[in-house]
């Protein structure tokens, strides 16, 4: 049984984190998405907030269980037995960052193994902050994130419901 960590802020999880997560998938037997807690981030959404959108924006993967963990991710996968971290890469902006998490991850715990799947291109441009700032601003964020999250954006923003 081939398992897989998929660890990230979510803060909120957007459409390219879901493709990412569902290609992974089919990749490994089980999934393990983790939201962490990245201390040079200031986040929109509580630890517990982040794990529950992504369970709703995940329910339709039957492979794919939600966690979180504050600590190093490399203890993470160390608790858990898993040998392979997947990251999604968007454009070479990422790279050098992932590139050095990677590497201290192996150091951490060199029986793990960092997997990076490149985004889809219709989601190159996308990421969380952009969503925030869309949101925060009045913009539309339905082309960004799951449906059955855009509700809890627009309320962090005191935004009216759609339907
Ligand atoms: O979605 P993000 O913010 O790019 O994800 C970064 C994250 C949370 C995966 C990374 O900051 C992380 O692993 N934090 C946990 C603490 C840790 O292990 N730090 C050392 C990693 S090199």
């Amino acid at each position: 049984m081939k398992l897989a960590i998929c660890p990230g802020s979510f803060d909120p999880v957007t459409l390219g984190h879901i493709n990412i997560i569902s290609r992974a998938s089919k990749m490994f037997d089980r999934v393990i998405v983790v939201a962490m807690v990245n201390k040079d981030k200031q986040p929109l959404f509580s630890q517990e907030e982040r794990v529950e959108l992504l369970k709703r924006a995940t329910a339709f993967l039957p492979n794919v269980e939600v966690d979180s963990f504050d600590g190093l991710l490399a203890d993470y996968a160390r608790e858990k037995n898993a040998t392979v971290i997947v990251k999604g890469l968007r454009a070479l902006s990422d790279f050098e960052y992932e590139f050095q998490m990677a590497l201290t991850n192996r150091k951490l715990n060199p029986s793990v193994e960092t997997v990076f799947v490149t985004t889809n291109a219709e989601y190159m441009y996308l990421s969380s902050s952009l969503v925030k700032q869309v949101a925060g601003l009045g913009g539309d964020i339905s082309e960004f994130v799951p449906s059955c999250i855009v509700n809890d954006i627009l309320k962090k923003y005191g935004r009216n419901e759609t339907k």
